[in-house]
C-alpha cells in the first residue's frame, strides 16, 4: 500500500485513524485524505499531523459521490488501496432527512468500488468501514456475530447495510480484494458533539441538562477509537480478503451508566458548578428516538483468534481521556461549534 485513499478523513474516526498511521503505525506511504467537508468533517483536526507528514499528506476537497473527481484522484495520485469511511453517520439525522445518507453510503460506496473495479490491476485492498447497527438490535442476551443476520432499523444502518452489501458482491461477482468491518459505538477526541459522549461531556462541563432519550436503559457496546482504528489497520494488513470482522470491546453500558460516569468524571476533573449543583441533577429524560434499538453488543472472537487483536482502553481509562481531552481542546470546540470553521473551509477551499 503505498499510495492509500482515506474517505471521510476529516471526520471522527477517520481523523484519528490518520493520525495512528502517521504518528504510531509502520505506515510507509503516502496517504490521500478525500473529504466533502459537510458539518461534520473539520480538517482543522488534522492540522499537526498534516505538516508533520509533508509530501507524505495530500487533502482533497471532495465529493465521494462525484465519479469524475474521484477517477481523477484515483490516476492522479495512483491510489493503490482504498480505507472507506466517508458516511453520514448520525442516526437522529437519518430520521429527519435521509437524502443524504442514501447519496452518500450507498451511491458514494458504489462509485468507488466501480472505480477500483476498473483499476484492479494495481489495487491491493478496498476497506469498508461499517457498523454493527446492520444487525438491528438484540434482546436481554447474546452478541452479533460475523454470521447475524443483517436486521437494520433506521434509515442510517440500512444505508450501511446496502453498503456493505455492495462490497461482499464486488468481491464475490468480479474478486475485488475487500475486507469490512463492522464496529460498535466510537467515542474520543475529535467527535462531532451531536452524538451522545462529547454532547454529554460538554452539557456536563456547561451546566446545562443532559437528555437522556427514554427510559436510558438502552445498551451500547463502547470503543475507544484508537482501538477501533489499531483493529482496522491489523484487518487492512492481515485480514483475510473477502471476510468480515466485527469490532468491539466487549464493553457494554446502559446509556444512564454512561452519563452518569460522566457526571463523575466532569465532577472530578472540571470547575464546580455555581451554587453547588451537581451534574447528575443535570440529568433530563426526553422523548425517545423512533425506532430506538434497545440493545448491541459484539462478540469480536474471530478479530481475537485470528488476528491477536486487543483493544488497549478500558471504559474507565478511555473516558477519562475523553473528558480530558474535552477540557484541554476548548478552541476545537468552540470553533466547530460556532460554525467557525466552516467559515475557515470557505476561506481554505470555497464555498
Ligand atoms: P463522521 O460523521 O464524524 O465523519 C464522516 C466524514 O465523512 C466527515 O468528515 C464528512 O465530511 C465526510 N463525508 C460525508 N459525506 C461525504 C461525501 N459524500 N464525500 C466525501 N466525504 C464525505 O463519522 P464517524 O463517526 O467518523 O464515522 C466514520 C465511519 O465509521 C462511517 O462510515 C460510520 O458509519 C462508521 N462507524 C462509526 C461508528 C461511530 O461510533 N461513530 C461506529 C462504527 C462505524
Ligand atoms: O453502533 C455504532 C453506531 O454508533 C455508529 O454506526 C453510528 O455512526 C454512531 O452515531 C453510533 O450510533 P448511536 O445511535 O448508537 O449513537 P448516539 O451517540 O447517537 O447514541 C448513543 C445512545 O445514546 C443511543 O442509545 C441514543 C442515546 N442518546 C443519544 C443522544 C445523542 C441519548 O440518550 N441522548 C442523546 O442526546
Amino acid at each position: 500500500m503505498k499510495n492509500l485513499l482515506v474517505t471521510g478523513g476529516c471526520g471522527f474516526i477517520g481523523s484519528n485513524f490518520i493520525r495512528f498511521l502517521f504518528e504510531e503505525s509502520d505506515f510507509k506511504g503516502r496517504v490521500i485524505n478525500v473529504d466533502k467537508l459537510t458539518y461534520a468533517g473539520n480538517p482543522e483536526s488534522l492540522a499537526d499531523v498534516a505538516e508533520r507528514a509533508g509530501a507524505r499528506y495530500a487533502f482533497v476537497h471532495g465529493d465521494i459521490c462525484d465519479s469524475v473527481a474521484m477517477a481523477r484522484v484515483f490516476d492522479e495520485y495512483g491510489v493503490d488501496a482504498i480505507c472507506h469511511f466517508a458516511a453520514e453517520s448520525h442516526v437522529d439525522r437519518s430520521i429527519v432527512k435521509p437524502d443524504d445518507f442514501i447519496e452518500t453510503n450507498i451511491h458514494g460506496t458504489y462509485v468507488l468500488l466501480q472505480l477500483a473495479r476498473e483499476r484492479m490491476d494495481r489495487i491491493k485492498l478496498f476497506h469498508h468501514v461499517s457498523t454493527d447497527e446492520v444487525f438491528g438490535s438484540l434482546g436481554e442476551t447474546g452478541f452479533f456475530t460475523e454470521e447475524t443476520a443483517y436486521q437494520p432499523n433506521s434509515p442510517y444502518s440500512a444505508s450501511k447495510a446496502a453498503s456493505d452489501h455492495l462490497v461482499r458482491a464486488y468481491h464475490h461477482t468480479y474478486g475485488l480484494p475487500v475486507t469490512i468491518s463492522n464496529c460498535s459505538n466510537n467515542y474520543g477526541p475529535y467527535q462531532f458533539p451531536e452524538k451522545l459522549i462529547p454532547l454529554i461531556i460538554l452539557n456536563a462541563i456547561e451546566g446545562k441538562p443532559l437528555p437522556v432519550y427514554g427510559d436510558g436503559l438502552n445498551v451500547r457496546d463502547w470503543l475507544f477509537v484508537r482501538d477501533h482504528n489499531t483493529a482496522v489497520w491489523e484487518i487492512m494488513q492481515r485480514g483475510r480478503r473477502g471476510q468480515t470482522y466485527n469490532i468491539g470491546g466487549r464493553n457494554e453500558m446502559k446509556n444512564i451508566e454512561v452519563v452518569g460516569m460522566i457526571c463523575d468524571l466532569v465532577e472530578e476533573l472540571a470547575p464546580p458548578l455555581p451554587g453547588g449543583k451537581k451534574r447528575r441533577e443535570l440529568i433530563t429524560f426526553v422523548k425517545d428516538r423512533p425506532g430506538h434499538d434497545r440493545r448491541y453488543a459484539i462478540d469480536c472472537a474471530k478479530l481475537e483468534k485470528e488476528l491477536g487483536w486487543k483493544p488497549a482502553e478500558s471504559f474507565a481509562t478511555g473516558l477519562r481521556k475523553t473528558v480530558q481531552w474535552h477540557l484541554e481542546n476548548a478552541t476545537w470546540i468552540s470553533r466547530v461549534r460556532s460554525g467557525e470553521y466552516q467559515r475557515w473551509i470557505e476561506a481554505h477551499y470555497g464555498k
